[in-house]
């Protein structure tokens, strides 16, 4: 089994791809920096040695990269079981004061990026009528809060784009999830003033997107909304 996971050399990209390794299942992962991505292979295949790991450098935001990555898996790979669209950014700041080019960069990254890679995938899953799409979302998806942004503008869109595939592809076998996590430790909340433990663990966005997986054909589940016990920061 294979699976092909964006941003995947950090965060909630990489404790996917451990979870799926100790699976069983070979993973390809993309990210824009290729030290990352020659350490988090030794490390997946450090939890694993009989699977195969791909890694390519993309920068996603940018089209022909996200291209060139959905064929370096498709060679790779005789079929591609699951595609989490997880690479993203957060550039925090309000629609009225943030950085030009915020939006822009948000949404070639966010959003763009997963329409362009599944638009390259999904063909080989409907060819065996079988497969899985995660799109990473956010509760940033649903909800718009101080700060949010471009990046909820981002969210929105994908959480979008995540349900109308949903539809298109019911009929095809392919199931399609949108994961929408709250405040989970990572890079981006290093030297924030509070306990790692008030934080989700990326770990435990992997264990949810690996339950939702184990299910049966006959069932998908739609949304997945995940905060920290505490509630949103
Ligand atoms: N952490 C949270 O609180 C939280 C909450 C809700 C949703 N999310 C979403 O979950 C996803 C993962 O977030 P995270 O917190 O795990 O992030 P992270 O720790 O910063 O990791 C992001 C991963 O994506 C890669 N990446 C970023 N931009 C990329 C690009 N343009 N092209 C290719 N790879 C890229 C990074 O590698 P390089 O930088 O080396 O390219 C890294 O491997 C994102 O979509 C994020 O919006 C996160």
């Amino acid at each position: 089994m294979n699976a092909v996971i964006t941003g995947a050399t950090k965060g909630i990209g990489f404790a996917i791809a451990q979870k799926f390794v100790e699976k069983g299942f070979s993973v390809a992962i993309c990210s824009r920096n290729e030290d990352d991505l020659a350490k988090a292979k030794v490390e997946l295949l450090n939890i694993n040695g009989d699977i195969t790991v791909l890694t390519f450098k993309a920068d996603v935001s940018i089209k022909s990269d996200v291209v060139s990555f959905a064929r370096f898996c498709l060679k790779g790979f005789e079929k591609i079981d699951i595609l989490v669209n997880n690479a993203g950014v957060f550039f925090p700041g309000m629609i009225m004061e943030e950085e030009e080019g915020a939006l822009e960069k948000m949404i070639e990254t966010n959003l763009y990026s997963a329409y362009h890679m599944s638009r390259q995938i999904i063909p080989s899953m409907q060819k065996i009528k079988s497969g899985y799409v995660i799109n990473m979302a956010s509760i940033a998806s649903f909800m718009a809060y101080p700060n949010g942004g471009s990046y909820s503008i981002s969210k929105f869109a994908l959480k979008g784009f995540s349900q109308v595939l949903r539809e298109e592809l019911k009929e095809d076998g392919i199931k399609v999830t949108t994961i929408m996590p709250g405040a989970t430790w990572s890079n981006s909340w290093a030297g924030a003033d509070f306990p790692k433990s008030r934080l989700m663990q990326a770990r435990d966005i992997a264990e949810s997107v690996w339950s939702i997986f184990e299910m049966s054909p006959s069932a998908v589940v739609e949304e997945v909304i995940i905060r920290p016990q505490l509630g949103d920061l």
